[in-house]
């Protein structure tokens, strides 16, 4: 949601802005804008739409080494060209993009800037206008920081001052932003995955730091304007994790690297002597839970969901799965030592931060299941799970939902296994099972697309069922299919439907039933029938073992526990030919962001 980049060097601006913006779109955006700074002064180039559009209008005779970029995902204003970043002080004098939402935007007009005429809706504006304000009294840097410590909220900004050239000024608070170092340039970045092609070494920036950046030197403060050292880190990123290679869209080729994931977390995961290992204090915090509180948004929280079987069966702890959208605000009466997990790709998902706060300012312990070393919620927990998963650019998670799986699957294994409970489980070789079963899978593609094909092309609905931990994938592929092929899409539990749901049900709704759990087998094939009886386009995806003559798919057998690393393979693949077949656009669904950073 939002990416910011900035450039500072010897090289014409343009070109390493915009290669940014486009490495930063699968955040998902709007609307996007950069502004150039040269001897002539700051020129601003926005547009609504693309980066494609975004170029189309930049015009390519203005030279310049110094510049700042951003893509906009509407929260104050609707998408447009005016409230794209970046944005103008009064006088044109101070140039800014922000991403984040600052709450007390009202007040402050209303306190310091009642004389000003605001030309967007956005709430950003706020922050270059009082930046304008105070510079009349004070010197840049100072009426910078004033600024910063009224604004209430999050927020990563980058900022020109036409009276300051060879300089960006950069802060941060709760929104990512990184600085990137290099020979004789610095660069601004969201994600060091937008500027990995000029450095692979990046400064972190903490909440409220600010960093006045040079050509040649970042010197970084805290609000207060004390200096802060900090060395730059290497990002571990390979640029070929971040290309679509020969793939037409990122989410099929991360679909295909599943099988290479559950491997490498095997790998991450085992010691010396090939047994699963997680660190003691991890696993002390686990034994030292009476209950687990897995808090996620999204397909985490359906990799929460299996999560709490996993711990249940394996570990013998209670579980409880909260959206932390609504676990902020709605605070269940928690037990005597909880122990919190966060589930989170991207480790910067507000939602899931604000529980976070909330719980650390309670006292309690917190660890952050992520794919992003570094990010906000893995450097604010206690402790954090990596998932090996590598970058995960298409909006829809997969691999990331996967890995969150195995992890969660390793977590409760070597818990229960240090509680002494005997465990009838090889689970090295398990996973081992599953990443073969996910390529033969993978290399199935042509069946899931003929489902797609069969079910879907014209279908304005679509219901996912099962029973138990099928359920739960059930979940994740009603969500697959909704968030990228616009198809009105729910899972049930098979049980529920005569409970209300099968009121919907008439002639032709695809039904897509899981059927990999030999203890209700019998009852989720009755639910099927209840459904075909009314009218419904039945598709049975079974498992090897408990499978019948009328399924459509039969899936290579694995432990039962571990059955969602591979049924939610169909699911995805399904969602994927659907919305290929009705053209979406597959990597960057409408109206959704890969990075929800705001609440
Ligand atoms: O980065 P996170 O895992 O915290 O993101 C949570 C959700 O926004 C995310 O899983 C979302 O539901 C997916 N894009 C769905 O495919």
């Amino acid at each position: 949601m939002c990416g910011i980049t900035g450039y500072i060097g010897t090289n014409d601006a343009k070109e390493i802005l915009l290669k940014g913006l486009e490495k930063l779109e699968y955040r998902g955006y709007d609307s996007a804008g950069i502004a150039a700074f040269n001897q002539d002064g700051i020129h601003i180039f926005k547009e609504k739409g693309r980066i494609a559009d975004l170029r189309a209008v930049v015009d390519g005779n203005v030279n310049a080494q110094t510049g700042i970029g951003q893509t906009r995902w509407a929260t104050h204003g609707a998408p447009s060209k005016i409230n794209a970043h970046p944005h103008q002080s009064a006088s044109g004098r101070f140039t800014l993009v922000h991403n984040g939402v600052i709450e007390n935007e009202s007040e402050l007009k209303a306190k310091y800037l009642q004389d000003v005429t605001f030309i967007s809706e956005t709430d950003t504006e706020v922050i270059v206008q009082l930046v304008e304000k105070f510079s009349k009294k004070m010197e840049t840097e100072e009426a910078f920081l004033k600024t910063l410590r009224l604004l209430n909220g999050s927020y990563a900004i980058a900022m020109l001052d036409a009276e300051t050239p060879g300089t960006i000024f950069a802060a941060k608070n709760k929104s990512p932003l990184l600085i990137g170092v290099g020979e004789d340039f610095h660069v601004v970045a969201s994600d060091a995955m937008a500027m990995i092609q000029m450095t692979d070494q990046f400064i972190e920036l903490m909440d409220k730091e600010i960093v006045i950046v040079k050509k040649d030197r970042a010197d970084i403060y805290n609000l207060n304007g004390e200096v802060i050292i900090r060395e730059p880190y290497r990002a571990e990123l390979d640029v070929t994790d971040i290309e679509k290679g020969t793939y037409p869209h990122y989410m099929l080729k991360e679909i295909d690297e599943q099988p290479l994931v559950i491997r490498k977390i095997i790998q991450a995961y085992q010691d010396g002597s090939g047994s699963l290992r997680i660190d003691d204090e991890i696993i002390s915090a686990m034994l030292g839970a009476d209950r687990i509180y897995i808090v996620a948004c999204g397909t985490s929280s359906h990799a929460g969901l299996v999560g709490k079987q996993l711990i249940e069966k394996l570990a013998d702890i209670p579980v409880e799965v909260h959206l932390a959208s609504e676990f902020g605000y709605n605070m269940p009466l928690l037990c005597e030592k909880p122990l919190f997990i966060f589930i989170s790709q991207s480790g910067e998902t507000a939602d899931s931060r604000s529980v976070l706060v909330k719980v650390k300012e309670l006292g309690y312990r917190a660890l952050t299941i992520t794919n992003v070393p570094g990010s906000t919620l893995s450097r604010e927990a206690d402790y954090t799970l990596l998932l090996h998963a590598g970058p995960e650019i298409a909006v829809a998670s997969t691999k990331a939902y996967t890995a969150q799986v195995a992890v969660l699957a390793i977590l409760a294994f070597v818990t229960g296994r240090a509680k002494g409970l005997s465990l009838d489980l090889d689970l090295v070789k398990e996973l081992g099972i599953i990443a073969n079963a996910m390529e033969t899978l993978c290399g199935a593609k042509e069946e899931f697309e003929q489902i797609a094909t069969e079910y879907l092309p014209a279908a304005i609905n679509c219901f996912f069922i099962g029973r138990s931990i099928d359920y739960f994938v059930g979940l994740e592929g009603a969500l697959k299919l909704k968030e990228i092929s616009y198809i009105q899409a729910e899972g049930f539990a098979g049980g529920e439907l005569k409970h209300g749901t099968i009121a919907l049900i008439e002639k032709g709704t695809p039904v897509i039933a899981l059927a990999t759990q030999a203890v209700v087998n019998g009852s989720i094939r009755a639910n099927v029938k209840e459904v075909a009886a009314r009218g419904a386009h039945t598709c049975i995806i079974s498992m090897k073992g408990l499978d019948a003559e009328e399924d459509r798919f039969i899936l290579p057998a694995v432990h039962e526990l571990l059955t969602p690393l591979v049924s939610v393979i169909p699911l995805q693949l399904i969602a994927y030919y659907a919305a290929l077949h009705r053209g979406c656009d597959v990597d960057k669904p409408r109206n959704l962001a890969k990075s929800v950073t705001v609440e």
